[in-house]
C-alpha cells in the first residue's frame, strides 16, 4: 500500500473507539524502532516530521527512509503528517514534497487569523488530497507566550469557537488544547486534563476527529533510569496512560507521541554508557536504543487501541 492520507484512519478510528498513534522521526533509528512495532502489532501509523526535524535531518533523507518503511510494510496504512507548520509556506512545501497530512498551526494568532490561514492550506492541500489538522486554543510548552501550566485553563479550546472554526476553514481534525504540553514537565501538581472540553467539542460536532497534541505519559520508570545513569530529570511529569487511553476513546482520534520516544532511546543509550565505558560504536547503543523505541511504541499501541487495526484501516 502506498501513503495514505488521513481520512479512513480517522473514521474507523472514531467509529470503532480507538485513536491512531503519531509519533515524531528525526533520524533512522527512530523511525525503524517505530516500524518494527507497527508492523508486530499490525497498526496504523502517522510519522511526523517537525520543522526541527527537516531542520536536523532534511526532509529528502526522512523521506527517503520513510518511503523504505512503506514499501517493506505493504499491508500497513502509513500517513506522514507535517507536525506543526507554522505557516501556510510550509504547509505547501511539505505537500509539495509528498506528505499526505500537514498540521497548520496558527494558534497564536486571533481566531479570524487561524481561521484564514488554514483555509488557504486546505484549499491548497484538498486539492493535492492531502488532509489538514488545524489547532485551536494553545498548549503550553511549545507557544512561547503561554507562561506556564498553571495558566493552561485560560488557554483550552472554546467549544464555541470550534464549531465555528471547523465549519468556516474546512479542516479534517482539530487539535484542541485540553491541558497537555509538550516536554517532560507537563504539570506541576495532579495531572488533570480537561475531558469536559474534548467531550463539548464532541457534541457539538458529532463525527468530527479531534487530535491530542503533548500526550505522553513520561513514565516513572525511564525517567528513573535516566536519573540514575547520571542524567538530571528532576519531577518530570506526563499525562497519566488512562487518561490518555480514555480520551482514545472519545472523539480524539490521533494521540502525538514524542517525549516518551526521546526518554526511551535516551535510558537505553545511558545505560549502555554507564555499563560500558569504553564503548564508541554507535551500532552498539543506537541499536539498544532503537530497541527501546520498539518496545515502547508497542506498549503505546495497545494504550490507544489501535493494535491490530490496519486492515480495517487500510
Ligand atoms: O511538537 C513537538 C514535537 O515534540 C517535536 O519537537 O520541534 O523539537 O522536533 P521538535
Ligand atoms: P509530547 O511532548 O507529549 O510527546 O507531545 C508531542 C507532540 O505533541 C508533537 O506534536
Ligand atoms: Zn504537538
Amino acid at each position: 500500500m502506498a501513503l495514505v492520507n488521513t481520512k479512513k484512519m480517522f473514521e474507523m478510528a472514531y467509529k470503532n473507539g480507538y485513536a491512531v498513534g503519531a509519533f515524531n522521526v528525526n533520524n533512522m533509528e527512530i523511525t525503524q524502532g517505530i516500524i518494527a512495532a507497527i508492523a508486530e502489532e499490525n497498526a496504523p501509523l502517522i510519522l511526523q516530521v517537525s520543522r526541527g526535524a527537516r531542520e536536523y535531518a532534511s526532509i529528502s533523507y526522512l523521506k527517503a527512509i520513510i518511503n523504505v518503511a512503506v514499501e517493506e510494510n505493504p499491508d500497513i496504512p502509513i500517513a506522514i503528517n507535517l507536525d506543526h507548520g507554522d505557516n501556510f509556506e510550509t504547509c505547501k512545501q511539505f505537500v509539495d514534497d509528498g506528505f499526505t497530512s500537514v498540521m497548520i498551526d496558527a494558534s497564536k494568532l486571533p481566531l479570524k487569523e487561524n481561521i484564514a490561514v488554514t483555509k488557504k492550506v486546505v484549499q491548497y492541500a484538498h486539492a493535492r488530497d492531502v488532509c489538514v489538522e488545524a489547532e485551536l486554543g494553545q498548549l503550553g510548552g511549545i507557544e512561547e507566550d503561554v507562561v506556564g501550566v498553571d495558566d493552561v485553563r485560560k488557554h483550552l479550546a472554546d467549544p464555541d469557537q470550534a464549531v465555528e472554526f471547523v465549519e468556516k476553514s474546512g479542516c479534517d481534525s482539530l487539535a484542541v488544547a485540553c491541558g497537555t504540553s509538550h516536554g517532560a514537565y507537563k504539570f506541576k501538581t495532579e495531572p488533570k486534563l480537561a475531558f469536559d472540553v474534548i467531550q463539548e467539542i464532541a457534541e457539538r460536532l458529532p463525527g468530527f476527529p479531534l487530535v491530542m497534541h503533548g500526550s505522553s505519559s513520561v513514565l516513572k520508570e525511564f525517567v528513573d533510569l535516566i536519573n540514575k545513569y547520571g542524567g538530571n530529570l528532576p519531577n518530570a511529569m506526563g499525562v497519566p496512560e488512562e487518561s490518555v487511553s480514555k480520551a482514545a476513546k472519545m472523539a480524539v482520534c490521533k494521540v502525538n507521541i514524542d517525549t516518551d520516544l526521546r526518554l526511551a532511546l535516551t535510558a537505553k543509550i545511558r545505560q549502555v554508557f554507564a555499563e560500558k565505558p569504553g564503548e564508541f560504536d554507535p551500532r552498539k547503543y543506537l541499536g539498544p536504543g532503537r530497541d527501546a523505541i520498539k518496545a515502547m511504541v508497542k506498549h503505546k499501541l495497545h494504550v490507544l487501541g489501535c493494535a491490530g487495526k490496519a486492515a480495517e484501516c487500510a
